[in-house]
């Protein structure tokens, strides 16, 4: 199975727990990220609990996953830790990406709740799980075992590619 093929958002999910091992491996995945200067400027806060689920699906419309989902990982970028900093956005996204596959691989259902740079947004949640100010909020991967099996939408479009020159 290639996970690039089969990953889609998942927004809806069982009511069963993701397991903590399920979790690590998913973590192993984003660390595993390629990093600008091989900086690996991340941080992650995993968030199980109901209340705190509710309230980050309330942080923005399109957070409403947040509160079904068995488990949350927040995706932090450390710009104390940061070689590069004006590239941490670009190691960020490769991190959320490498959750995604992983998810796919290991069966799981995962989504990615964009924060950053959205100001209200980051603004919110670093409030709420007391984020330092060192620390990008970057973007929330809901995770949970899949209710629904969308269509895989194959993007494959010759006319965006342009060879030698532009
Ligand atoms: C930077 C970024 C932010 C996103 N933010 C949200 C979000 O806040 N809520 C959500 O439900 N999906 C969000 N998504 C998922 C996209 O909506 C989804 O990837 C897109 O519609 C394509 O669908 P697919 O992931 O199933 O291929 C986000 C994706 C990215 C890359």
């Amino acid at each position: 199975m290639n996970p690039i093929f089969e990953r889609q958002s998942i927004r809806k999910y069982l009511d069963e727990e993701v397991s903590s091992q399920h979790i690590i491996m998913l973590l192993r995945a984003a660390m595993q990220a390629p990093s600008a200067c091989n900086q690996q400027a991340w941080e992650f806060i995993v968030i199980d609990n109901k209340e705190d689920k509710l309230a980050i699906s309330k942080m923005h419309k399109f957070a409403k996953p947040a509160a079904e989902a068995s488990k949350l990982i927040v995706v932090l970028g450390n710009l104390k830790k940061a070689k590069i900093k004006s590239m941490i956005e670009q190691d960020l996204g490769a991190c959320c990406e490498n959750i995604l596959l992983q998810a796919t691989y290991d069966g799981l259902g995962a989504v990615w709740l964009g924060f950053h740079p959205i100001e209200d947004r980051c603004k919110k949640i670093v409030e709420y799980l007391n984020i330092p100010d060192y620390c990008i909020p970057f973007a929330v991967i809901c995770v949970g075992h899949p209710a629904v099996d969308g269509k895989i939408q194959v993007r494959f479009d010759e006319s965006k590619i342009h060879y030698g020159r532009y």
